[in-house]
Protein backbone atom coordinates (compact mmCIF):
# COMPACT_ATOMS: atom_id res chain seq x y z
CA UNK A 1 0.00 0.00 0.00
CA UNK A 2 1.09 3.40 -0.33
CA UNK A 3 1.12 6.45 2.31
CA UNK A 4 1.19 10.28 0.55
CA UNK A 5 3.07 12.21 3.09
CA UNK A 6 2.72 16.21 2.56
CA UNK A 7 5.81 17.83 4.33
CA UNK A 8 7.73 14.64 4.44
CA UNK A 9 11.23 15.41 4.17
CA UNK A 10 10.94 17.66 7.81
CA UNK A 11 11.66 17.17 11.40
CA UNK A 12 8.84 14.84 12.19
CA UNK A 13 8.58 13.15 8.32
CA UNK A 14 12.12 12.62 7.98
CA UNK A 15 11.72 9.92 11.06
CA UNK A 16 8.47 8.74 9.79
CA UNK A 17 9.33 7.48 6.40
CA UNK A 18 11.82 5.20 7.29
CA UNK A 19 9.12 3.56 9.77
CA UNK A 20 6.79 3.20 7.24
CA UNK A 21 8.68 1.86 4.80
CA UNK A 22 9.94 -0.86 7.71
CA UNK A 23 5.96 -1.56 7.70
CA UNK A 24 6.21 -2.73 4.11
CA UNK A 25 4.30 0.99 2.69
CA UNK A 26 5.46 2.23 -0.28
CA UNK A 27 5.78 6.67 0.35
CA UNK A 28 5.70 9.32 -1.58
CA UNK A 29 6.49 12.35 -0.09
CA UNK A 30 5.25 15.81 -1.15
CA UNK A 31 7.47 19.06 -0.40
CA UNK A 32 8.47 22.46 -1.22
CA UNK A 33 12.03 21.32 -0.03
CA UNK A 34 12.22 17.89 -0.97
CA UNK A 35 16.35 18.09 -0.18
CA UNK A 36 16.09 18.54 3.04
CA UNK A 37 15.98 14.70 3.42
CA UNK A 38 17.58 11.45 2.16
CA UNK A 39 15.81 8.86 2.02
CA UNK A 40 18.66 7.01 -1.08
CA UNK A 41 18.84 4.08 1.28
CA UNK A 42 15.38 3.17 1.16
CA UNK A 43 15.67 2.76 -2.28
CA UNK A 44 11.92 2.62 -4.41
CA UNK A 45 10.10 2.29 -1.79
CA UNK A 46 10.53 5.94 -1.13
CA UNK A 47 9.69 8.50 -3.84
CA UNK A 48 10.01 12.41 -3.54
CA UNK A 49 8.16 14.79 -4.88
CA UNK A 50 8.49 18.55 -5.19
CA UNK A 51 5.21 20.56 -4.67
CA UNK A 52 3.38 23.41 -3.13
CA UNK A 53 0.06 22.46 -0.64
CA UNK A 54 -0.51 25.65 -0.64
CA UNK A 55 -1.36 25.13 -4.51
CA UNK A 56 -4.45 22.36 -5.01
CA UNK A 57 -3.22 21.07 -8.62
CA UNK A 58 0.32 20.63 -6.94
CA UNK A 59 -1.23 18.24 -4.74
CA UNK A 60 -3.98 16.95 -6.51
CA UNK A 61 -1.47 16.06 -8.94
CA UNK A 62 1.02 14.47 -6.85
CA UNK A 63 -1.78 12.58 -5.26
CA UNK A 64 -3.59 11.25 -8.36
CA UNK A 65 0.05 9.64 -9.48
CA UNK A 66 0.36 8.39 -5.94
CA UNK A 67 -2.87 6.49 -5.81
CA UNK A 68 -2.32 6.47 -2.18
CA UNK A 69 -4.54 4.23 0.42
CA UNK A 70 -3.70 6.50 3.53
CA UNK A 71 -2.45 10.32 3.72
CA UNK A 72 -0.48 12.58 5.69
CA UNK A 73 -0.37 16.26 6.09
CA UNK A 74 2.89 17.40 7.67
CA UNK A 75 3.35 20.52 6.02
CA UNK A 76 3.04 23.77 8.00
CA UNK A 77 4.34 27.04 9.46
CA UNK A 78 5.25 26.94 12.80
CA UNK A 79 5.08 29.54 14.67
CA UNK A 80 2.54 32.91 14.82
CA UNK A 81 4.78 35.26 13.49
CA UNK A 82 3.77 34.99 9.86
CA UNK A 83 2.42 37.30 7.73
CA UNK A 84 -1.72 36.24 7.95
CA UNK A 85 -2.07 35.36 4.25
CA UNK A 86 1.19 33.42 4.15
CA UNK A 87 -0.03 31.77 6.96
CA UNK A 88 -3.35 31.19 6.11
CA UNK A 89 -2.47 29.70 2.46
CA UNK A 90 -0.06 26.70 4.13
CA UNK A 91 -2.28 26.11 7.37
CA UNK A 92 -5.88 26.32 6.51
CA UNK A 93 -5.96 26.13 2.77
CA UNK A 94 -3.51 24.05 2.36
CA UNK A 95 -4.56 21.53 4.77
CA UNK A 96 -7.82 21.79 2.73
CA UNK A 97 -6.23 20.68 -0.35
CA UNK A 98 -4.57 17.63 1.32
CA UNK A 99 -8.13 16.18 2.86
CA UNK A 100 -9.94 17.62 -0.58
CA UNK A 101 -7.32 15.99 -2.95
CA UNK A 102 -7.23 12.84 -1.15
CA UNK A 103 -11.34 12.70 -0.99
CA UNK A 104 -11.23 13.20 -4.62
CA UNK A 105 -8.41 10.50 -5.00
CA UNK A 106 -10.51 7.92 -3.35
CA UNK A 107 -8.41 7.97 -0.20
CA UNK A 108 -10.06 8.13 2.75
CA UNK A 109 -8.09 7.37 5.60
CA UNK A 110 -5.79 10.33 6.11
CA UNK A 111 -3.90 11.56 9.51
CA UNK A 112 -2.34 15.19 10.24
CA UNK A 113 -0.74 17.31 13.11
CA UNK A 114 -2.67 19.23 15.17
CA UNK A 115 -0.87 20.61 18.50
CA UNK A 116 -0.98 21.18 21.49
CA UNK A 117 -1.11 24.61 21.03
CA UNK A 118 -4.82 24.28 20.40
CA UNK A 119 -5.36 24.24 24.43
CA UNK A 120 -3.48 27.71 24.94
CA UNK A 121 -1.77 27.96 28.40
CA UNK A 122 -2.07 25.51 31.53
CA UNK A 123 -3.62 28.94 33.38
CA UNK A 124 -6.84 28.33 31.68
CA UNK A 125 -7.01 24.49 33.36
CA UNK A 126 -5.90 25.32 36.72
CA UNK A 127 -3.19 22.18 38.17
CA UNK A 128 -4.94 19.75 36.24
CA UNK A 129 -4.27 17.14 33.55
CA UNK A 130 -5.79 18.55 30.01
CA UNK A 131 -7.75 15.82 27.99
CA UNK A 132 -9.11 16.08 23.75
CA UNK A 133 -12.57 17.03 25.12
CA UNK A 134 -11.62 19.89 27.07
CA UNK A 135 -12.78 23.25 25.38
CA UNK A 136 -9.75 24.32 23.24
CA UNK A 137 -8.52 27.95 24.70
CA UNK A 138 -5.66 28.69 21.94
CA UNK A 139 -5.97 32.03 20.90
CA UNK A 140 -2.34 32.72 18.89
CA UNK A 141 -2.09 32.04 14.82
CA UNK A 142 -1.09 28.77 14.93
CA UNK A 143 -3.47 27.83 17.81
CA UNK A 144 -6.07 29.00 15.71
CA UNK A 145 -5.39 27.68 12.05
CA UNK A 146 -5.20 23.87 14.36
CA UNK A 147 -8.59 24.56 15.88
CA UNK A 148 -9.89 25.72 12.39
CA UNK A 149 -8.10 22.27 10.96
CA UNK A 150 -9.57 20.22 13.72
CA UNK A 151 -13.18 21.64 12.49
CA UNK A 152 -12.67 21.18 8.86
CA UNK A 153 -11.41 17.54 9.89
CA UNK A 154 -14.62 16.80 11.74
CA UNK A 155 -16.76 18.56 8.99
CA UNK A 156 -14.98 15.89 6.47
CA UNK A 157 -15.74 13.63 8.56
CA UNK A 158 -19.31 14.26 8.97
CA UNK A 159 -19.95 15.05 5.46
CA UNK A 160 -17.92 12.41 3.07
CA UNK A 161 -17.27 9.93 5.88
CA UNK A 162 -13.99 10.01 5.86
CA UNK A 163 -11.61 8.20 8.36
CA UNK A 164 -8.91 11.67 9.25
CA UNK A 165 -7.48 11.63 12.99
CA UNK A 166 -5.47 14.89 14.18
CA UNK A 167 -2.28 14.13 16.50
CA UNK A 168 -1.76 16.57 18.94
CA UNK A 169 2.21 16.53 19.53
CA UNK A 170 3.52 18.02 22.40
CA UNK A 171 6.75 19.87 22.37
CA UNK A 172 8.86 17.53 19.99
CA UNK A 173 12.19 17.73 20.79
CA UNK A 174 15.41 16.51 18.44
CA UNK A 175 18.97 17.56 17.78
CA UNK A 176 18.22 18.90 14.58
CA UNK A 177 14.54 21.13 15.65
CA UNK A 178 15.10 24.33 14.29
CA UNK A 179 11.09 25.89 14.36
CA UNK A 180 8.85 26.05 16.63
CA UNK A 181 9.23 25.76 20.40
CA UNK A 182 13.15 25.49 20.13
CA UNK A 183 14.51 26.93 24.39
CA UNK A 184 13.42 23.10 25.66
CA UNK A 185 15.93 21.95 22.83
CA UNK A 186 18.88 24.63 23.07
CA UNK A 187 19.16 23.78 26.72
CA UNK A 188 20.27 20.19 26.10
CA UNK A 189 22.24 21.46 22.54
CA UNK A 190 23.91 24.45 23.73
CA UNK A 191 25.53 22.51 26.44
CA UNK A 192 26.58 19.77 24.42
CA UNK A 193 28.23 21.65 21.79
CA UNK A 194 30.03 23.58 24.94
CA UNK A 195 28.23 26.71 24.20
CA UNK A 196 26.75 29.00 26.98
CA UNK A 197 23.06 29.27 27.01
CA UNK A 198 20.76 31.72 28.91
CA UNK A 199 16.48 31.69 28.97
CA UNK A 200 14.37 34.54 30.47
CA UNK A 201 12.87 31.68 32.89
CA UNK A 202 14.11 28.86 35.40
CA UNK A 203 10.24 28.00 35.93
CA UNK A 204 8.72 28.07 32.63
CA UNK A 205 7.18 24.35 32.15
CA UNK A 206 7.29 22.65 28.64
CA UNK A 207 6.05 19.51 27.74
CA UNK A 208 9.11 17.51 25.82
CA UNK A 209 8.50 14.25 23.74
CA UNK A 210 11.09 12.63 21.33
CA UNK A 211 10.59 13.23 17.84
CA UNK A 212 11.76 9.56 17.54
CA UNK A 213 8.24 8.95 19.37
CA UNK A 214 6.28 10.81 17.54
CA UNK A 215 7.07 9.30 14.57
CA UNK A 216 6.38 5.98 15.94
CA UNK A 217 3.20 7.74 16.65
CA UNK A 218 1.99 8.80 13.60
CA UNK A 219 3.01 5.44 12.09
CA UNK A 220 0.95 3.49 14.51
CA UNK A 221 -1.77 5.99 14.25
CA UNK A 222 -1.72 6.27 10.17
CA UNK A 223 -1.68 2.74 9.98
CA UNK A 224 -5.18 1.51 12.10
CA UNK A 225 -8.07 2.40 9.36
CA UNK A 226 -10.43 2.88 11.66
CA UNK A 227 -8.64 4.38 15.25
CA UNK A 228 -11.72 5.28 18.40
CA UNK A 229 -11.19 8.66 18.42
CA UNK A 230 -10.86 11.49 16.20
CA UNK A 231 -8.10 13.61 17.96
CA UNK A 232 -5.53 12.52 20.07
CA UNK A 233 -2.85 13.93 22.68
CA UNK A 234 0.61 12.68 22.30
CA UNK A 235 1.18 14.03 26.07
CA UNK A 236 4.88 14.05 27.13
CA UNK A 237 7.20 14.81 30.12
CA UNK A 238 5.66 18.24 32.25
CA UNK A 239 9.59 19.37 33.00
CA UNK A 240 10.62 23.06 33.89
CA UNK A 241 13.42 24.55 31.89
CA UNK A 242 15.12 24.91 35.56
CA UNK A 243 14.44 20.58 35.58
CA UNK A 244 15.86 20.07 32.23
CA UNK A 245 19.01 22.06 32.84
CA UNK A 246 19.68 19.66 36.58
CA UNK A 247 19.56 16.94 34.15
CA UNK A 248 21.63 18.06 31.27
CA UNK A 249 24.44 19.17 34.15
CA UNK A 250 23.91 15.63 35.47
CA UNK A 251 25.23 14.40 32.40
CA UNK A 252 28.05 17.63 31.42
CA UNK A 253 28.94 19.12 34.83
CA UNK A 254 30.37 22.29 33.09
CA UNK A 255 27.14 22.87 31.27
CA UNK A 256 26.68 27.11 31.64
CA UNK A 257 22.94 26.96 31.49
CA UNK A 258 21.73 30.51 32.85
CA UNK A 259 18.60 32.18 33.91
CA UNK A 260 17.30 35.83 33.90
CA UNK A 261 14.41 34.93 36.68
CA UNK A 262 14.17 32.02 39.54
CA UNK A 263 10.03 32.76 38.99
CA UNK A 264 7.40 34.45 36.91
CA UNK A 265 7.64 31.64 33.64
CA UNK A 266 5.35 29.19 34.94
CA UNK A 267 1.98 31.35 34.96
CA UNK A 268 2.75 32.24 31.60
CA UNK A 269 3.46 28.49 29.80
CA UNK A 270 1.38 26.70 27.69
CA UNK A 271 -0.39 23.75 28.65
CA UNK A 272 2.21 21.29 29.56
CA UNK A 273 0.01 18.86 32.29
CA UNK A 274 -1.46 16.13 28.98
CA UNK A 275 -3.39 13.15 29.24
CA UNK A 276 -2.87 10.78 26.57
CA UNK A 277 -4.84 7.75 27.95
CA UNK A 278 -6.00 7.46 24.70
CA UNK A 279 -3.20 6.70 22.98
CA UNK A 280 -1.41 5.01 25.44
CA UNK A 281 -4.27 2.61 25.86
CA UNK A 282 -5.40 2.40 22.18
CA UNK A 283 -2.09 2.31 20.34
CA UNK A 284 0.73 0.69 23.16
CA UNK A 285 2.65 3.50 23.17
CA UNK A 286 5.05 3.31 25.99
CA UNK A 287 7.94 6.45 26.12
CA UNK A 288 11.31 6.01 27.04
CA UNK A 289 12.14 7.96 30.60
CA UNK A 290 13.28 11.45 29.36
CA UNK A 291 16.39 11.61 30.80
CA UNK A 292 17.27 8.46 28.37
CA UNK A 293 16.15 10.94 25.17
CA UNK A 294 18.24 13.78 26.80
CA UNK A 295 21.05 11.95 26.41
CA UNK A 296 20.37 10.25 22.99
CA UNK A 297 20.10 14.36 21.66
CA UNK A 298 23.21 14.91 23.72
CA UNK A 299 25.35 12.61 22.61
CA UNK A 300 23.81 13.00 19.00
CA UNK A 301 25.13 17.02 18.87
CA UNK A 302 28.68 15.56 20.12
CA UNK A 303 29.02 13.03 17.25
CA UNK A 304 27.93 15.63 14.79
CA UNK A 305 30.57 17.63 16.79
CA UNK A 306 33.34 15.38 16.80
CA UNK A 307 33.25 15.09 20.81
CA UNK A 308 33.29 12.14 22.92
CA UNK A 309 29.98 10.19 23.76
CA UNK A 310 28.73 10.52 27.33
CA UNK A 311 27.81 7.53 28.91
CA UNK A 312 24.77 6.94 30.76
CA UNK A 313 24.88 7.37 34.13
N1 LIG B 1 7.90 20.18 15.95
C1 LIG B 1 7.04 20.37 16.95
O1 LIG B 1 7.40 20.66 18.10
C2 LIG B 1 5.57 20.24 16.70
C3 LIG B 1 4.69 20.30 17.79
C4 LIG B 1 3.33 20.21 17.55
C5 LIG B 1 2.86 20.05 16.26
N2 LIG B 1 3.76 19.99 15.22
C6 LIG B 1 3.24 19.86 13.87
O2 LIG B 1 3.83 18.77 13.21
C7 LIG B 1 3.91 19.04 11.80
C8 LIG B 1 5.31 18.81 11.30
O3 LIG B 1 6.20 19.59 12.06
P1 LIG B 1 7.78 19.52 11.85
O4 LIG B 1 8.38 19.82 13.18
O5 LIG B 1 8.17 18.29 11.12
O6 LIG B 1 7.98 20.81 10.93
P2 LIG B 1 9.02 21.08 9.75
O7 LIG B 1 8.94 22.54 9.45
O8 LIG B 1 10.35 20.50 10.04
O9 LIG B 1 8.38 20.24 8.54
C9 LIG B 1 7.37 20.76 7.73
C10 LIG B 1 7.66 20.36 6.31
O10 LIG B 1 6.68 20.99 5.48
C11 LIG B 1 7.34 21.49 4.34
N3 LIG B 1 6.58 22.58 3.75
C12 LIG B 1 6.51 23.87 4.16
N4 LIG B 1 5.75 24.59 3.33
C13 LIG B 1 5.29 23.74 2.38
C14 LIG B 1 4.46 23.89 1.26
N5 LIG B 1 3.94 25.07 0.92
N6 LIG B 1 4.22 22.81 0.50
C15 LIG B 1 4.78 21.60 0.81
N7 LIG B 1 5.58 21.40 1.85
C16 LIG B 1 5.83 22.46 2.64
C17 LIG B 1 8.70 21.94 4.82
O11 LIG B 1 9.63 22.04 3.75
C18 LIG B 1 9.04 20.84 5.81
O12 LIG B 1 9.72 19.77 5.18
C19 LIG B 1 3.41 20.50 11.62
O13 LIG B 1 2.04 20.47 11.27
C20 LIG B 1 3.56 21.07 13.01
O14 LIG B 1 2.65 22.14 13.24
C21 LIG B 1 5.09 20.07 15.41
Amino acid sequence: MTTFIAGGTGFIGRRLVPLLAERGEEVVCMDINPQTADFAGLGKQVKVVKGDVGQFDDVMAAMTAAKPQRVINLAYWLGSEHPPRVAFKLNVLGMDNVFEAARLAGCARVAYASSLAVSGEQKFYGDRMVTEDDFRHGHVQYAMHKIFNEWQAQDYRDKHGMEITAIRPANVTGPDKIVGSVDHVFCITSPARGKPVKFPYKDAMRCPIHVDEIAEIFARVIMTDKPQHAVYNTGGQAISLGELADIVRGFLPNADIRFDKETGGRALSGNYLIDNTRLVSEFGMQFRPYRERVLQIINDIRMQEGLTQIAAR
